[in-house]
């Protein structure tokens, strides 16, 4: 049973340290086996999802060492086993970059058909047509998408919709196929630019990621690295609106700031300061925040995975906003757990129409998904009163030290796993 408890009303204030970019390392964990040399990652944050991925490598035969919590020495020359199926990696949605990488090196694998968050329907037909295109041969049965190729052959690629999963995966495969490869209509999101620089120190030849053509040279074999994973621009949005939603004062350490450009200028429009450094960004809210608009887009748009954070902070702000959410269809189920606390919000279909009101008040809530997760422990962190937020297993997949880093800015909430926990929390703030 475990979960959060809350005692919400203080500002959070102070600094905190962003750790390393989760859907980065998720795909360079998977580049880290498609070569038979020695590759070490740092920044690796340390959450439920990496650790399904390391165990994952190991299960297959790979060699894992941690060096320290954030870094992993890998090493796959003993791999043996093109099949990847254990319990928790049915569960993670990028147990599916497994497939790019395997068939690139391998030209063979066996992937469980990917899980992850309950936000929507999640097809894969994107990465299947890539694979097909580059000469592979798919199968799906029994819950298992196999993959396999004689000779993987550069071709040009067309992706009918901007996906990050899509384009990773293929530019994997492609990094060692024969010849070249452009895929058209890709995904510009950081963490795509991330695997390619991962790639490209490895030997491989890409070029363009970060705009929406990127070039590939397939190469014969990739060789040892030493990686830093960049940061994460969720968990730091994350914290920013956290900042906001409380009326405090948060400076944000290890951050791009320009991969956080979409959420400040959300919340510059809506009354906060947000001052930019070279790696940090400080947010300020002395009053009530102002009501806005806000549609979810591909990068450099809003990210559909600071959709229910932001939602929270509208639904505290003067006047009525409007939120679209243009990527997964069925990202508003938190809304029901939110409307306990006191917010005022109508879905229809895609939309958000949201009354700001004055405050929430607390409530026991469950999270619906991991970022919604984290949008919960948002509100509970300005209601009035005890909020508990369950389920919270979907929020340690993608949160490292969650309830940690936000008691270090001066909140007051823990995780706790039974009722005399629950009791000496409610003692403690009274
Ligand atoms: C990744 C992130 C997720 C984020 C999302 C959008 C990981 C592990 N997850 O998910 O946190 O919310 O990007 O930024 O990195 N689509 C298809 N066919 C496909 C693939 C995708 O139709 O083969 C659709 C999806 O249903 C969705 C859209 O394309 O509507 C974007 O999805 P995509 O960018 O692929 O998301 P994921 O890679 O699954």
């Amino acid at each position: 049973m475990d979960e959060y408890i809350i005692k919400g009303g203080t500002p959070l204030v102070g600094d905190v340290t962003i750790g390393g970019a989760k859907n980065a390392a998720l795909a360079i964990l998977a580049t880290a086996i498609m070569t038979d040399e020695t590759v070490v990652i740092d920044n690796l944050p340390a959450v439920r999802d990496i650790k399904a991925m390391l165990d994952a490598i190991d299960s297959i035969g790979g060699h894992v060492d941690m060096l320290d919590d954030h870094t992993a020495k890998i090493n796959g020359s003993s791999i043996n086993d093109m099949c990847v199926d254990n319990e928790y990696i049915k569960k993670i949605r990028a147990s599916y970059y497994f497939i790019g990488a395997m068939l690139g090196k391998y030209k063979n694998a066996t992937v469980p058909l990917p899980g992850g968050c309950n936000i929507g329907s999640r097809p894969i037909d994107l990465h299947i047509k890539g694979f097909e295109a580059l000469g592979a041969e798919v199968d799906i049965s029994h819950g298992l998408i196999s993959v396999k190729a004689d000779r993987l052959v550069g071709a040009h690629i067309y992706l009918d919709k901007v996906s990050v999963g899509a384009t990773i995966n293929v530019m994997m495969a492609a990094a060692m196929a024969e010849g070249k490869t452009v895929i058209e209509n890709a995904a510009k999101e950081p963490h795509v630019v991330d695997v390619a620089n991962c790639l490209n120190s490895m030997g491989a030849n890409i070029r363009g990621a970060g705009t929406d053509v990127i070039r590939i040279n397939g190469v014969e074999k990739l060789h040892a690295t030493n990686y830093s994973i960049i940061p994460d621009q969720i968990e730091a949005g994350t914290f920013m609106l956290a900042a906001a939603a409380t009326r405090g004062d948060v400076t944000l350490k290890n951050v791009i700031p320009k991969h956080l450009e979409a959420i400040t200028a959300k919340l510059l429009e809506i009354g906060c300061e947000v001052h930019e450094m070279d790696d940090s960004v400080r947010v300020v809210a002395s009053k009530r925040l102002k009501h806005t608009q806000i549609t979810t887009l591909p990068y450099p748009g809003f990210p559909t995975d600071m959709q229910p954070q932001m939602t929270v902070v509208l639904a505290l702000s003067e006047g009525t906003s409007i939120v679209t959410e243009n990527i997964f269809e069925n990202r508003f189920k938190y809304v029901d757990e939110l409307t306990k606390m006191g917010a005022s919000i109508k879905v229809e279909s895609n939309i958000a129409i949201i009354s700001g009101v004055e405050r929430y008040t607390g409530a026991h809530v469950s999270s619906p998904d991991l970022r919604a997760g984290a949008a919960l422990v948002i509100a509970g962190l300005t209601a009035e009163g005890i909020t508990e937020v369950d389920d919270i297993y979907y929020i340690e997949r993608g949160y490292e030290n969650f309830p940690e880093k936000l008691t270090g800015l001066g909140a007051k909430i823990e995780k706790v796993s039974s009722d005399k926990e629950i009791t000496k929390f409610k003692l403690s703030v009274s």
